[in-house]
């Protein structure tokens, strides 16, 4: 008699190894990065300082701050090769694919040279200086990638700015007012990092073969657009456009339900009750909704939230309120997910070398139940 497997189908409540980087608890409804809670991290903090916490596991003081940032503006201009390779990706290709290929570019021109693949993994010193190039040149993909989809020129990098201001000039053209930025800021932090979400738990993968990091980014990259991942906070604008306005909900839940239809920008794999960065993100997005006074976004917002949860019980993750907020600032639909890779790029690298750091090769097991053994038809073997 065989005994039935104990399959974890999605690997679904396995604890599949220690990570100091992130605690995610849905019993408290809170998240910590390096033990400090995110919202106090997103109300304070610049998101320099928390790539640094993330890779560090401390807060940088005034100095250490200052060399991250100097280092992070000697990376910021995209290479004109970079820049050539990106305008040989369709015009209309997804930008997700745009920025991953830049990314896997990046990491080529980085490691050319490099004799073998058993020097990949490399020290954790290449590491985080491969960590810093990717995490500050991303801004500069990703703005590209907009402003040539809208046939703009491109804007160089300002030095005189920091990361969040410079980011949004050189996708607008000019710096927002502080209650934009801050708003930004506060997104790039809440996305940062969420312990073995299913792109980080790519990089991770990836990272075990003692592959290199960029590979593990890469990989990673393509886990994130998927819509049951990042590829949801662009799927929210599409419901909101979807919707049209806070009148139309009701009937458009009931079609969707119907339809069986899931609703983007809600559920989750591990809050039951609630993901702890909404209400921070949410508040970041009434601010926006003031200042470009949007108030119908607010109330779309409301009503289909507050239906869809009294009707199935399931909340908002980030991608609900970030989608609408991003869509306020300019940012065009399927902008967004690559401006998660920006900030997310942070929690994968700090991931990459905490794995590195005591690597254990991941390779589960599978239950086969495919057909029985059976023979080629013709089949002699050797004698
Ligand atoms: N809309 C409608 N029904 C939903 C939703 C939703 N957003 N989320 C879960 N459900 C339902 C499922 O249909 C399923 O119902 P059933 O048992 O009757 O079949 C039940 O709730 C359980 O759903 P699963 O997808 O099995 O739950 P899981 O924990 O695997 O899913 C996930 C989590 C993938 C995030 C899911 O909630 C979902 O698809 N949400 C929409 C996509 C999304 O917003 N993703 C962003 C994730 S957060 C982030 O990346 C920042």
């Amino acid at each position: 008699m065989t005994t039935e497997p104990d399959i974890k189908k999605g690997l679904a409540g396995v604890v599949v190894d220690y990570t100091a980087i992130s605690k995610v608890n849905p019993e408290t409804n809170s998240l910590l990065y390096r033990g400090y809670p995110v919202q106090e991290l997103a109300a304070t903090q610049p998101f320099e300082a928390v790539a640094y916490l993330l890779w560090h596991g401390e807060l940088p003081d005034e100095v250490q701050l200052a060399q991250l940032r100097t280092l992070e503006r000697s990376y910021r201009h995209l290479p004109a090769d970079v820049r050539a390779v990106i305008d040989r990706v369709p015009i209309d290709a997804h930008p997700m694919d745009e920025v991953r290929t830049a990314a896997s570019l990046i990491g080529a021109r980085d490691l050319a040279g490099m004799g073998s693949v058993l020097d990949a993994s490399g020290s954790a010193e290449e590491n985080l200086a491969r960590s810093i190039r990717l995490f500050a040149v991303l801004p500069a993909i990703v703005a590209y990638g907009q402003r040539r989809r809208r046939g703009l020129d491109p804007i160089e990098p300002r030095d005189d700015l920091d990361y969040a201001a410079n980011f949004l000039w050189m996708t607008f053209g000019d710096v927002p007012e502080d209650v934009v930025v801050d708003a930004f800021n506060r997104s790039m932090i809440l996305y940062a990092e969420h312990s073995f979400n299913a792109s980080t738990f790519t990089a991770r993968v990836i990272a075990s073969t003692l592959s290199d990091l960029y590979s593990a980014v890469v990989g990673a990259i393509g886990a994130l657009k998927g819509p049951l991942h990042g590829g949801a906070n662009e799927a929210v604008l599409h419901i909101f456009d979807e919707i049209g306005d806070a009148s139309n909900v009701v009937p458009w839940l009931d079609e969707a339900l119907a339809h069986k239809r899931k609703i983007m920008g809600f559920g989750h794999r591990v809050y039951k009750r609630g993901d702890s960065r909404v209400p921070t993100m949410k508040a970041a997005l009434d601010t926006l909704v003031e200042h470009y006074g949007r108030q119908e976004v607010a109330e779309l917002y409301d009503k289909l939230e507050s239906e869809f949860v009294s009707r199935k019980g399931i909340y908002p993750n980030l991608d609900y309120p970030s989608g609408p907020a991003y869509n306020l600032m300019g940012f065009d639909t399927p902008t967004f997910t690559p401006l998660f890779v920006a900030a997310r790029v942070t929690g994968w690298t700090a991931h990459i070398m905490e794995q590195l750091a005591s690597n254990a090769l991941i390779r589960p097991l599978s239950a086969y139940n495919g057909p029985d053994e059976r023979h080629v038809e013709g089949y002699v073997p050797d004698e």
